[in-house]
């Protein structure tokens, strides 16, 4: 007010100044020549007003930022001024775009989807997560019912029931992906909504496996249980002669066995699975633990299979040498056991290109088929579970070798035909090598 103010007076001071110096002028000629200027100077100046007057009428219209009209005197001012004005506003219109960009962004980088609802639950935005999860095209999709484009009646159930406290899960969702999501919704502002989703696959994958691993621990351990207690009934309540109770007693031995076993490699594995990793500063003689094998697997064959070690390279693995051994008598004892008597079983230690060596098992026996081979490290995964449990398997052999040798930064390999025989071998790098 105080600036229009001085505006006002300022030009008020400039017209009197041209009025009395006009009529000055004029005066010294005559009184009408005088007046006669005056008026042509105050029509000059009017016309001046009048046409900077309508330069800023039109500069507002169609504003173009950064260029400052040159005047002089008051002019010159109001343009200044008004330039200083837009600068500071389109300063702060800036910052506040930045705010918005920045939010967006950290928006978009939060693992979880984020969907925003207005009052009338159509969608007004979506990040790029919320996107995947739901199948959801931000651009496409905008300003749509929600249940229109998520049309699962779990969802479509919370949303009309109203009560948000607990969050839902959703399963077989996204397009490209699958996902299981866990979904909440909050209320917020003046009636509208934030979807949140959170992928939950991981944790439900696990869930399921320590639910099937609790199933298949319950079930191995059932099967010699049954058995051990109708032995044991059995024994209590027949009056049996001293040899078939010595039969039965070693019948009840080998359950007992084989339960024993199946604790023993659980341990193992839940070792192997808490322990730090194996130390680099253990050499393991390969000699001496081909010497062992080589007993064990003589033992176990009872000479029905040609057995062949042969211990090719100096090199020495750096690690745990229980871990190691018995990774590498699972492997032979599977091949034993799983090759029918007159097979071959061939072990070999060897130094391959490049610094690596290996450790490999042969065999002539019945080969595992193709489908079966990337499953062989699940626990208790049995090609033929009645033929491994008859053998005395368990089924974690293979798991506990995938452990070892992963720990060891090894690889394991296994190629098998069916009716021709399996190879499985347990790779190492230079690193877990020494001569
Ligand atoms: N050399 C092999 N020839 C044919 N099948 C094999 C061979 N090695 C493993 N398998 C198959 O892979 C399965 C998994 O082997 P794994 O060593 O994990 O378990 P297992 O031998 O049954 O029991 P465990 O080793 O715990 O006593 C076996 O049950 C068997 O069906
Ligand atoms: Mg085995």
């Amino acid at each position: 007010m105080s600036s229009m103010l001085s505006l006002q007076t300022r030009l008020f001071t400039i017209a009197s100044i041209v009025v009395i110096l006009s009529w000055a002028i004029g005066g010294g000629v005559s009184a009408t020549a005088g007046w006669a200027t005056a008026v042509i100077c105050l029509a000059l100046l009017l016309v001046h007003q009048l046409w900077h007057a309508s330069k800023l009428s039109k500069l507002l219209l169609s504003p173009s930022y950064g260029e400052v009209p040159g005047a002089l005197g008051i002019w010159g001012e109001i343009y200044y001024r008004l330039h200083k004005l837009v600068r500071s506003w389109r300063d702060q219109v800036l910052e506040v775009e930045q705010q918005h960009q920045r939010f967006i962004q950290a928006i978009q980088a939060s693992p979880n989807g984020v969907v925003m609802l207005n009052e009338d639950d159509q969608m007004e935005w979506c990040n790029a997560i919320a996107g995947a999860h739901f199948g959801l095209n931000p651009r496409r999709d905008a300003m749509q019912r929600i249940t229109h484009i998520l049309r699962k009646p779990a969802f479509v159930q919370y949303i009309v029931r109203q009560n948000y406290r607990d969050p839902i899960r959703l399963t077989n969702m996204g397009n490209f992906e699958e996902y299981t999501l866990d979904v909440q919704i909050f209320p917020y502002g003046d009636k509208q909504k934030l979807i949140l989703s959170q992928d939950v696959s991981q944790i439900e994958k696990t869930d399921a496996m320590r639910r099937d691993f609790v199933a298949n621990v319950s079930h191995e351990l059932k099967t010699p249980l049954t058995v051990l207690a109708g032995f044991l009934e059995t024994v209590q309540e027949l009056d049996l002669n001293a040899e078939d109770r010595q039969r039965y007693l070693e019948m009840m031995n080998i359950q007992t066995g084989r339960m024993k076993t199946l604790v023993d490699d659980l341990l193992t594995l839940a070792k192997l699975e808490g322990n730090p990793e194996p130390p680099i500063s253990q050499k393991i003689p390969m000699n001496m633990l081909f010497a062992r094998l080589k007993l064990d697997a003589e033992g176990l064959s009872q000479g029905q299979h040609e057995i062949s070690f042969e211990c090719l390279s100096e090199q020495s693995v750096l690690g745990d040498e229980a871990e190691i051994y018995s990774a590498f008598s699972n492997l032979v004892s599977n091949a034993i056991r799983y090759t029918p008597a007159g097979g071959r079983v061939m072990a070999k230690w060897q130094a391959l290109d490049e610094g690596v060596a290996e450790f490999s098992v042969e065999d002539t026996g019945p080969g595992i088929a193709e489908e079966h081979i990337p499953r062989l490290t699940e626990r208790f995964y049995r090609v033929d579970r009645s033929r491994s449990r008859d053998t005395g398997g368990t089924g974690l052999g293979m798991a506990i070798v995938k452990h070892v040798i992963s720990r060891h930064q090894g690889e394991l390999k296994i190629q098998s035909k069916v009716g021709v025989g399996s190879r499985f071998s347990l790779v190492f790098g230079k690193q877990r090598l020494a001569h």
